[in-house]
């Protein structure tokens, strides 16, 4: 399987770029070409995710007015084979990019990869409109599992409606299962059925998302449930039927809330 999906939210905040980071990684390491095109224009922050900061030479815009050829701004992402990122351009304005050239740019990456993930900006303004218009994207849509989040998820969903056939696929990202388990928070499985859109993924807050960025490392790095998660999505990306674990749907053991506090490095993401 292959696609160009676009990860998108109305709520800013919500995990898109975390997300993408994970789902670029999950899909190289299984063994499917993946790019991360970072859309984020003016508020680039793929870079520092993939630990790419200080590498930027070209970007999306240097691309698209010619003045550097697609190769020569694609960057190889660090200790992830199969992986390259499409930096944003860090100083402009959502304006300078039109959805014409961007197709040109996502139809040029999909002759060479099999997968395009486009890190869409928050808001439904001219920056999620630019790649929404494009035409050619499956929309994926994160949000958290709360009223506002929500809410702003149902405006982007029917913008993308508009330019795309069928509900985008949902996923549903920092759930607590211990809450969703006592009904003080919704479950991935209501969200979904609120929202009307099929769900792609239920991912768990996970405190190990933001201990591996103090450490200038991905969560993919880590054995850690944000980790599976994102790998359960990255297959079912790949057309794999792979269950859904419904969190919350029975109280975590103590073993697993202690088994959460412990980080462990993996050397692949094979093993699930
Ligand atoms: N499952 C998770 N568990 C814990 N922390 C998370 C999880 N997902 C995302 N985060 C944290 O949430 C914060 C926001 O994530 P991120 O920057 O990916 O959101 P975003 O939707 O791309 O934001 P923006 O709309 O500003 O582009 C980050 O600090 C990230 O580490
Ligand atoms: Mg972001």
């Amino acid at each position: 399987m292959s696609g160009t999906f676009l990860i998108a939210s109305g709520k800013g905040g919500v995990g898109k770029s975390t997300l993408a980071a994970g789902l670029g990684a999950a899909l190289a390491s299984l063994g499917s070409s993946t790019v991360i095109l970072d859309a984020d224009i003016g508020l680039r922050g793929q870079d520092a995710l993939l630990g790419l900061e200080n590498q930027v030479v070209y970007d999306l815009l240097d691309v698209i007015s010619g003045d550097c050829e697609l190769e020569q701004a694609l960057l190889p992402v660090p200790r992830v084979s199969g992986l390259w990122l499409l930096p944003a351009a860090q100083f402009a304005r959502a304006r300078a990019l039109d959805a014409k050239s961007l197709r040109r740019v996502i139809r040029s990456l999909r002759t060479e990869h099999d997968f395009v993930l486009i890190d869409c900006p928050a808001g439904i303004e001219r920056g999620f409109r630019n790649v929404a218009n494009t035409g050619i994207c499956e929309p994926i849509l994160v949000t958290s599992p709360d009223d506002i989040s929500m809410r702003d998820a149902e405006r982007a969903c029917s913008i993308l409606q508009e330019k795309t056939e069928g509900r985008p696929r949902l996923i549903v990202n920092r759930l607590n299962a211990d809450l969703v388990h006592t009904g003080e928070m919704y479950s991935a499985e209501t969200v979904a059925q609120t929202l009307d859109c099929p769900l792609l993924a239920e991912i768990p807050e996970d405190p190990l998302v933001y201990r591996a960025l103090l450490r200038h490392t991905s969560f993919m790095q880590l054995d850690c449930p944000a980790r599976q998660a994102v790998i359960r999505a990255a297959r079912r990306l790949r057309g794999e039927d792979v269950p859904f674990p419904h969190l919350g749907a029975a109280r975590s053991s103590l073993w697993q809330r202690l088994r959460q506090l412990r980080v462990r490095e993996v050397p692949s993401l094979h093993d699930l």
